[in-house]
């Protein structure tokens, strides 16, 4: 099992890699000396695979809450709040998130909230999760108006990424989740692309067991690297929003129904991509092996129906824009280049032309 330090404000914390890590989570908590938390919080679909073992093995209850992003709102952390109520939850108990990035976003600022803030454990179960929602503090919900609107850094007191919940992943979301490994490798390992599985018809079985940790870890130790410097995203952070500014616009453009949050991020690549390859960032080499690892995680849902300027519309909303606008993050041949400003009407070009394939 991997074992990987991230720093915070709020108290460092540990992420622990490997498969089967939530199947020993007792004895994870033990070797952390952690108590054993009195609430599990899951999704009814993640629940039964993943959450109500861990909950029998710690005699604690279990809450599973609505699937989606639609549920991941201000009802939901009342929910989950008025549970803590009932349960008799005090401020020195520990709560435990079991699931996507959804459910430990939510859970996580639920538990910042409740009663002026509690400890928790984030257990993410999808690659997504575990990759980079769960790992950072970051928490919050959405508000109609857009995508985690709401929230605070409040980090977990431990992450638990137990890779064999990669098993009950539906592929298409390893594919999308393998679009944050693409960023973070791009980011701060390009070594890590060789890792990726060589298929684009991908499942769990495409890596081994081993592999996957590995694939995890390392993901893992790019954002620790980038958060420990940065928490706050003064500076540093922003780099983790590589692929973000066209991949956020792709999601509210198409309102979070037809993309999974790593395909847009996906698509967002490839546009910073071109971006980076005018601007004289990226090497015409670099371009191509970024394209080819973006390619390499098979197929997506299509965007050339829609409306280009519509689409970037949507850019000058982004909760990242600042008094001189968006800054983009872009790639360079090395890492990427920070505070890189795109003019709407590029962006539009850009998109049009991955429109066009
Ligand atoms: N997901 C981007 C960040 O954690 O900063």
């Amino acid at each position: 099992m991997a074992r990987l330090e991230l720093k915070s404000a709020h108290g460092d914390y540990i992420t622990v890699v490997g498969p089967g890590s939530l199947g020993r989570v007792r004895e994870v908590l033990e070797q952390e000396r952690l108590a054993c938390p009195r609430s599990i919080v899951a999704d009814t679909t993640v629940g039964p695979l993943h959450g109500r073992k861990p909950a029998a093995a710690m005699d604690c209850t279990a809450l599973e809450l609505p699937c989606g992003e639609t549920n991941k709102n201000w009802a939901a952390v009342e929910g989950i709040c008025r549970h803590w109520l009932a349960i008799g939850l005090d401020r020195s108990a520990l709560a435990m998130a079991v699931g996507g990035g959804i459910v430990t976003d939510t859970v996580g600022f639920a538990a910042a909230s409740y009663l002026r803030g509690i400890a928790w454990i984030a257990a993410p179960t999808t690659l997504l999760g575990m990759v980079d929602a769960a790992v950072g503090g970051k928490t919050g919900v959405n508000l109609p108006e857009g995508k985690n609107l709401v929230g605070s850094f409040w980090p977990p007191r431990l992450v638990i990424a137990d890779t064999a919940t990669l098993s009950t992943l539906p592929p298409r979301e390893l594919r999308a989740g393998l679009a944050e490994v693409v960023k973070a490798a791009w980011i701060g390992d390009h070594a890590l692309l060789a890792l990726l599985p060589d298929t684009t018809d991908i499942g769990y079985d495409s890596l081994t067991p081993h592999e996957w940790e590995t694939l995890v870890a390392r993901s893992v130790a790019i954002k620790a690297e980038i958060v420990n410097a940065d928490e706050r995203e003064a500076g540093l952070r922003k780099a983790l929003n590589l692929g973000h500014t066209m991949g956020h616009a792709l999601e509210a453009a198409t309102g979070y129904q037809r993309l999974l949050h790593g395909e847009a991020v996906a698509w967002g690549l490839l546009a910073a991509a071109t971006l980076g390859r005018r601007r004289g960032l990226l090497s015409a080499d670099g371009e191509e092996t970024l394209r080819r690892a973006v390619g390499g995680l098979g197929s997506r849902p299509g965007i050339a129906d829609l409306d280009a300027e519509t689409v970037c519309g949507f850019i000058a909303v982004d909760k990242k824009r600042d008094a001189d606008g968006i800054a983009w993050v872009l790639p360079t041949d090395d890492g990427v280049a920070l505070d890189q400003r795109v003019a709407t009407a590029e962006a539009v070009e850009v998109l049009k032309e991955l429109q066009r394939g």
